[in-house]
């Protein structure tokens, strides 16, 4: 793992910082020479490398660098791409317009090409979803769209899946009243508040 990361970010020393701690696992940054790679380690990360291998060319996910298991868990590289996650507060921007571009940039997911995708059932109304459509899984740079990251539930499915996550996210990063632009952002039907609840409460079941 360190000679595959050593290839990836040059130099000799590595220079590594935790990035990220979750229920499921825990992702490192290092850095080197030039460039960095983040390193993800949970029980099960097949499925995700095996997106990130179809998605490459498609959305901007990360470029896989290396697969390893080690430790009785999957080890996970990829190289960084640049960008802030939408929940951190140096993306500078109103909450208000967090949730517009949020809105926007899943329009954009769901209406990319998935033909031929082998993840998740072909069917009418299926699009592409990212599955875990959550603030922090999406980094912008100078006001664009910069990176989809945390993929692995990624597959043609209801869009209704990231639209709950979003609604979900955006209240728990910046408290309620932000579903509505968001969704009419993404360009959803009008919906009352009892049906943004009902699906806010559909996140993570
Ligand atoms: N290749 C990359 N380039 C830039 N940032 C990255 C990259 N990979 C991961 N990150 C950063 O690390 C964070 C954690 O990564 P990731 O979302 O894959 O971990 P996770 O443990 O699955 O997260 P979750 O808590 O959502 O389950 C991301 O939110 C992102 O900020
Ligand atoms: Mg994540």
């Amino acid at each position: 793992m360190r000679a595959a990361a050593l290839a990836a970010i040059g130099g000799t020393q590595i220079e590594g910082e935790l990035a990220w701690m979750s229920w499921v696992g825990t992702v490192w940054r290092l850095a080197g020479k030039s460039g960095a790679v983040y390193v993800k380690r949970a029980a099960n990360l097949e499925g995700e490398r095996d997106r990130l291998v179809w998605l490459h060319g498609r959305l901007p996910v990360p470029e896989l660098v290396g697969f390893f298991h080690a430790a009785g868990d999957d080890w996970l590289m990829t190289r960084e791409l640049k960008g802030v996650p939408l929940y951190h507060p140096s993306v500078g921007w109103p909450p208000s317009r967090v949730a517009r571009v949020f809105g926007e940039i899943l329009r954009s997911i769901h209406a990319s090409d998935a033909t031929g995708c082998p993840f998740g059932v072909a069917r009418r109304g299926h699009v592409l979803v990212h599955g875990d459509y959550c603030l922090p899984n999406v980094l912008v740079s100078e006001g664009e769209l910069s990176a989809l990251v945390d993929v692995g539930a990624a597959r043609l499915g209801d869009p209704r899946q990231d639209l709950a996550a979003g609604v979900w996210t955006l209240q728990y990063n910046f408290g309620p009243g932000h579903a509505r632009e968001f969704l009419d952002a993404y360009g959803a039907p009008p919906m009352t508040d009892q049906e943004i609840e009902r699906l806010r409460r559909r996140y993570g079941r």
